[in-house]
């Protein structure tokens, strides 16, 4: 088939070279220039397992192309995935000013019956939306669909091979039928609904995640009331089948470019279709709190964070990823230097790119530990977790603050370290 995605960032990248990987012919449109010459040189400008070498393998067989042309990328596509970014406006609601724009561009190119699919996270309703602006500058036949996307940054071109499910809005039966023979090769598991019920399934997924693990760190919270240890209550709690034993983080709170947005995009939501008293905005407001809350907790702990020398192992919002934004590490981070604590930074991948006020980012975790009063264990990249930090330990007292409860407390307290950790008592 003939593909076109709008939005070559993170989701457009990824989807337009699992497509062109399976044999169709995409073409990948940004308006951002520099990113289109770089995809189209092979290169990647985020790091994502896998994914330099599908690229690269998918434009040499000629099957994947990249331009900022609308004309080129739209006059030929019988199917034109939206993969625009919709960060929140200022009222909190999804801002949708690029899906907006990405329609009203590509309507004058449409050919005959192709298929617009919104893929970006949007709020209910959004493809009429989007069908109303294209009719507004074309008289040429045309159908949506909302096929929102769930892969998780990390592992995405898994994800997206292979997906858990593929969620296909649309009330068109050619148009279903179309969408499902191009997912077929993915997924068995293809499910056709509503649009809105599909814009829905996707933002009611991550605010789950999202309250699952908002919901642990308050069972943490409690357990430092009373000795209990968290981890033993997931285990406690897990083996019942409609809970599950997977999905549990207490920690710093979730981030990333998604949870914190789409919980809150859907709180607006809520409030501006007249149910202001819900989940949503809790949770979020739980979750902004969660950094400045714990920092403080250790701080009583440790003796007060000023002029401390910390380590902050883990910038990224997870491992396998250097996406930065929305990191628990910004929150920390940020507060350790309104603090006037001395910070040394370290991840195997992530760039540090906020403000550099008494921090400085270590190439080596060793580098970031040498000095440290503190170490904090943000995110478990596997170089984090497997490390020796016997080698590393200093003749002085020093705290390790376990923020995913990855290490076992006692081999930490053999080497000598003050342990403290989320919610083990
Ligand atoms: N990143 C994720 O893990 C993830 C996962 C699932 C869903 N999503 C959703 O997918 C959407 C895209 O997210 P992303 O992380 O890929 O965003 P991104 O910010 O990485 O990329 C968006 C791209 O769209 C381009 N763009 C903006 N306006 C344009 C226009 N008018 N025409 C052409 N290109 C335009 C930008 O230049 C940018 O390259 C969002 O709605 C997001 O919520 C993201």
């Amino acid at each position: 088939m003939k593909i076109a995605c709008i939005g070559t960032g993170f989701v457009g990248v990824v989807t337009s070279a699992i497509f062109a990987s399976h044999g169709h012919e995409v073409v990948g449109l940004d308006i951002d220039e520099n990113k289109v010459k770089s995809l189209s040189n092979g290169e990647v400008p985020f790091f994502e397992p896998g994914l330099s070498e599908l690229l690269k393998k998918t434009l040499a067989d000629g099957h994947l192309t990249f331009t900022n042309s609308y004309k080129k990328a739209i006059s030929n596509a019988e199917i034109i995935f939206i993969m625009v970014g919709t960060p929140s406006a200022a009222d909190g609601q999804a801002d949708l000013k690029y899906v907006f724009a990405a329609a009203e561009s590509m309507a004058p190119y449409l050919k005959k019956e192709a298929v617009v699919v919104v893929k970006s996270t949007v709020p209910p309703g959004t493809s009429k939306e989007v069908a109303k602006i294209i009719k507004q500058k074309t008289k040429t036949s045309f159908t949506t669909a909302s096929v929102p996307e769930f892969l998780r940054e990390g592992s995405a071109v898994e994800d997206t091979l292979h997906p858990s499910r593929v969620v296909i809005g649309t009330t068109d039966k050619k148009t279903g039928e179309k969408l499902t023979q191009l997912h077929r090769p993915l997924s068995d598991k293809i499910i056709i609904m509503k649009p809105e019920s599909a814009q829905m399934a996707k933002y009611a997924s991550n605010t789950y995640l999202a309250t699952r693990i908002t919901f642990i760190n308050q069972i943490a919270d409690l357990c430092e009331k009373n000795g209990a240890d968290v981890e033993e209550v997931v285990a406690g709690i897990g083996e019942d089948p409609r809970i599950g034993t997977h999905y549990w983080y207490p920690g710093f709170g979730y981030g990333g470019s998604c949870f914190p947005k789409d919980v809150s995009e859907l709180a607006a939501y809520s409030r501006a279709v007249g149910e202001s008293n819900n989940l949503m905005n809790k949770v979020h407001e739980l979750n902004l709190a969660r950094t400045p809350y714990l920092m403080e907790k250790m701080g009583q702990k440790i003796g007060g964070w000023k002029d401390k020398q910390v380590a902050v192992l883990g910038l990224s919002f997870k491992p396998n990823t250097d996406d930065t934004r929305e990191a628990p590490s910004t929150a920390i981070i940020k507060y350790l230097q309104q603090q006037k604590a001395n910070i040394f930074g370290f991840d195997p991948r992530a760039k540090w790119s906020g403000e550099t006020t008494n921090f400085s980012q270590k190439k080596s975790l060793e580098e970031a530990v040498a000095h440290a009063d503190v170490i904090i264990a943000v995110i478990e990249w596997p170089e984090i977790i497997s490390f020796d930090f016997s080698k590393t330990k200093l003749n002085k007292p020093q705290f390790f603050i376990d923020g995913r409860n990855q290490f076992d407390p006692a081999t930490i307290k053999n080497w000598n370290y003050i342990y403290l950790s989320i919610g083990r008592g």
